[in-house]
């Protein structure tokens, strides 16, 4: 079973082992970690937290556009860890997360994957 570490740099760098097959989410709340969360399939963002180094597997989260995905979020309920990573949790990691939509216009390649064309690039 390979394990790999995840600091939480806004909470004073504390430190847990996840297994690498397993949600990071579930993974973290088992120790003891308090994180929000809905629907528990990606789809819906209540989960998100900012990945600020390493690896994560998120193929199955369907909530994040690019511009979301560019600016580092990733989806606990499903993302599983491919090295060690460090990780800003909570809503005081969603500065970057949501943003006015009629002031800072997506582009169409900042939409979700399955729509973003690269006409804006
Ligand atoms: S709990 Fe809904 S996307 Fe993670």
């Amino acid at each position: 079973m390979t394990k790999y570490k995840v600091t939480i740099t806004n909470r004073d760098n504390v430190e847990y082992e996840v297994d690498a097959k397993r949600p990071i989410l579930d993974e973290l709340r088992n120790q003891g970690v308090d994180l929000p969360y809905g629907c528990k399939y990606g789809g819906c963002i209540t989960c998100a937290a900012k990945l600020t180094s390493g690896d994560v597997d998120q193929k199955r989260q369907v909530a994040l556009n690019n511009w979301q995905l560019d600016n580092g979020y990733v989806i606990l309920c499903v993302a599983r860890a491919k090295s060690d990573i460090t990780l800003e949790i909570g809503t005081e990691s969603h500065y970057k997360l949501y943003r006015n939509p009629f002031l800072e216009p997506l582009k169409s390649y900042q939409l979700k994957a399955d729509i973003a064309s690269k006409e804006d690039i």
